[in-house]
C-alpha cells in the first residue's frame, strides 16, 4: 500500500465559460465516487474561479489556479496576484507548466520565485517539470527536470508542502503519451531528487495525453502517484473515469 497521496488534477486552460462550468461540474461529481473528492483538483481559469468553488461548494473538489505572479500584489497588468488568490483561499497554483515555460518565456528562477511566494501565502504549488522531445533524444531527461526540480524548490521552506507534476513536453497535447516505462523511469528520478531533500512522501504526478484508456497502466507504475491531465479532462465523464479508476488504487 502507498503511503503517498494519490491525487488527480484536470488543467482545462483556456476552456470554458461561466455557462460551461456550471453545466460540467453536476455530471462529473454525478459520475464520481465522493469518497475520492478530496483527492480531486481543478485547475480552472482565474476569470471563473469563483464560480467553480460555488459550484463545488457542497463537494470536496478542490479548486486551483493556473499560473499568478511572483510578486504579490502590484502594477503587473494581466497577471494573477497570488495575494488575491488567498484571499479567495484558492489552495493550489500550477507552476511552471510547459506552456508558461516554453510560450510565456518563463525562467527557472521565475518559477522559483512563484513556489517561494505561494509558500509564504500557504498555498500549495505544483510543479510542473519535464523535458523536450530533443532534450529527450539527446539524453538530457534526468538533468532537465531534476534542474528544474532542484532550481524551483532553492529557496523553498523545507517545511512546507508541494506537488510535483512529470510532464514530458512532446507528451502534452499530442496524444503521444510516455509508456508506464518512461513514465516510471522518470518518475523514480525525481523521487530519489526529492529523497535527498527528506521529501519521500510528495506525490509526484504524470501528465501528457493521459486519457481513460491508458491511465490503469500508468497509476499501476509503482512511482506514479497520479495525474494533471488536460484535453481528457474536458469531458466531464472521462475525467471522474480517470479519477475513479486512479483514486481506487491501493
Ligand atoms: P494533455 O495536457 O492531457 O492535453 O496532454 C496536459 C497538461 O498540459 O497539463
Amino acid at each position: 500500500m502507498k503511503t503517498r497521496r494519490r491525487i488527480v488534477a484536470a488543467n482545462w486552460k483556456m476552456s470554458f465559460s461561466a455557462t460551461e462550468v456550471r453545466s460540467y461540474i453536476p455530471k462529473f461529481l454525478r459520475s464520481t465516487k465522493s469518497l475520492y473528492q478530496n483527492d480531486i483538483i481543478i485547475f480552472g481559469q482565474a476569470l471563473y474561479l469563483d464560480v467553480l468553488q460555488t459550484e463545488l461548494q457542497k463537494s470536496r473538489v478542490q479548486v486551483g489556479a493556473q499560473n499568478c505572479h511572483f510578486e504579490l500584489e502590484g502594477a503587473f497588468t494581466g497577471e494573477n496576484s497570488p495575494q488575491t488568490l488567498a484571499m479567495m483561499q484558492i489552495p493550489y497554483v500550477l507552476v511552471g507548466h510547459s506552456e508558461r515555460r516554453h510560450i510565456f518565456k518563463e525562467s527557472n528562477d521565475d518559477i522559483m520565485k512563484k513556489v517561494r511566494t505561494l509558500h509564504r501565502l500557504n498555498i500549495t504549488p505544483v510543479i510542473c517539470v519535464g523535458e523536450t522531445q530533443e532534450q529527450r533524444k539527446n539524453n538530457q531527461t534526468e538533468q532537465i527536470i531534476v534542474d528544474q526540480l532542484d532550481s524551483a524548490l532553492s529557496n523553498a521552506d523545507p517545511n512546507k508542502p508541494f506537488i510535483v507534476a512529470y510532464e514530458p513536453v512532446w507528451a502534452i497535447g499530442t496524444g503521444q503519451v510516455a509508456t508506464p516505462e518512461q513514465a516510471q523511469t522518470a518518475h523514480l528520478i525525481l523521487r530519489k531528487a526529492l529523497a535527498l531533500k527528506r521529501r519521500e512522501s510528495v506525490s509526484i504526478l504524470y501528465g501528457g495525453s493521459v486519457k481513460p484508456e491508458n491511465s490503469t497502466a500508468l497509476a499501476a507504475s509503482e512511482d506514479i502517484d497520479g495525474f494533471l491531465v488536460g484535453g481528457a479532462s474536458l469531458i466531464p465523464e472521462n475525467f471522474a473515469q480517470i479519477c475513479n479508476i486512479t483514486l481506487s488504487l491501493e
